[in-house]
């Protein structure tokens, strides 16, 4: 019996954990409640909101924003407590850990992440560029010379990357451009233009049943909000989510014709073929894959589940560290 083999998908929002033989076994909310500025044991997922919220000497902590570390001490934390919670406290034998990060991660935080990871008890830690998780994730294998394109909109970062041969081409990376920087433009845009405001819920139902990108027969969708005499109902159209999308669309779609720019011409003929994979929670966006499809005249793939792409390509990764060992930045 060897160790544990551990898969986390390190995302702005949601901190996903596979392990091997026993498939997805949590999926939290990128969240730590800490204690005494972390040297106590703290508090992760879900339960440190409830945690921070009864008990004073807890402080909530969101380790990664935009993508990047933004805390590395409740960082090392969060690492800490997804091995715990995928391998236990006590282990005969140490886990293997593959963490997905986005490609633009500065090469200081991949480090004390790699360092969080090996304190932490990891017999060998690698981390994974989100591009390469998600297209493994969802199926492409990278042995061959094929070209494939990726496209990870996730709620903190947009990461794009041509792959071929088990590495990256070519690849951009929008570090703080997501599926939250369009919900804020939502909700800004409902304070400014009905000088109501509307909890995250509401702005989520929003952009799921009324963002629609490209032309589209407009929407309507009737909503609550706190007005500046108490609570108000009004309506929202889909057309007025236009500039909010215009803006969350356009640096999307130049960062795919950068890459497609510096790849080579025979790589494009696969990607051609076999089309843009589209990966991540903020694939789920209504139009956005015929909107890159008709931009780019690639058809575009959106996976069933996008929001799990990377995690599952952790999977596969601890499977196959030695093909990828060229991909990946590990310490052992
Ligand atoms: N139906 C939908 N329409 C549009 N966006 C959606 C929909 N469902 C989820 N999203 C967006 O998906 C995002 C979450 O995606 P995901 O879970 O992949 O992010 P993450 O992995 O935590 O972040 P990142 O990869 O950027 O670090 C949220 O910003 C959310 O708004
Ligand atoms: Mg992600």
């Amino acid at each position: 019996m060897l160790g544990k083999k551990v898969g986390i998908d390190l995302g702005t929002t949601t901190t996903r954990i596979i392990v091997k033989g026993e498939g997805m076994i949590a999926s939290e909310p990128t969240a730590v409640a800490i204690r005494d500025g972390g040297m106590q044991a703290a508090v992760f997922g879900e339960a440190a909101f409830e945690t921070a919220a009864e008990d004073p000497e807890f402080q909530l902590r969101r380790p990664v924003a935009g993508g990047a570390i933004a805390d590395s001490g409740s960082a090392r934390w969060l690492v800490n407590h997804a091995m715990i919670r995928a391998a236990g406290r006590q282990r005969i034998f140490k886990p293997d850990v593959v963490i997905a990060v986005m490609s633009s991660l500065p090469g200081g935080q991949r480090r004390s992440l790699l360092e969080a990871a090996a304190l932490a008890g990891a017999r060998t830690a690698y981390l994974l560029d989100a591009p390469l998780a998600s297209a493994m994730g969802a199926g492409i294998r990278l042995s061959g010379p094929n070209g494939h394109l990726v496209v990870d909109i996730g709620a903190g970062k947009t990461d794009i990357a041509a792959l071929a041969l088990e590495g990256t081409v070519s690849g951009r990376c929008l570090a703080g451009h997501g599926g939250m920087r369009l919900h804020d433009c939502v909700a800004e845009h409902v304070r400014q233009e009905h000088g109501v405001t509307v909890d995250a819920a509401t702005v989520e139902e929003l952009i799921a049943s009324l963002a629609r990108v490209g032309p589209h027969e407009e929407r309507r969708l009737d909503v609550m909000g706190e007005g500046e005499s108490g609570e108000a109902s009004l309506t929202i159209t889909s057309t007025e989510l236009n500039a909010c999308l215009d803006a969350h669309m356009r640096p999307i779609l130049a960062a795919i014709d950068a890459v497609i720019a510096d790849t080579p011409e025979r790589l494009m003929a696969d990607i051609k073929r076999e089309g843009i994979l589209l990966c991540g929670g903020g694939a789920q966006l209504e139009g956005l894959d015929s909107a890159i499809a008709t931009a780019m005249g690639i058809e575009v793939h959106r996976e069933s589940q996008p929001q799990l792409c990377a995690v599952r390509g952790t999977g596969y990764a601890l499977d196959n560290l030695d093909v990828l060992k060229r991909a990946l930045m590990y310490i052992r």
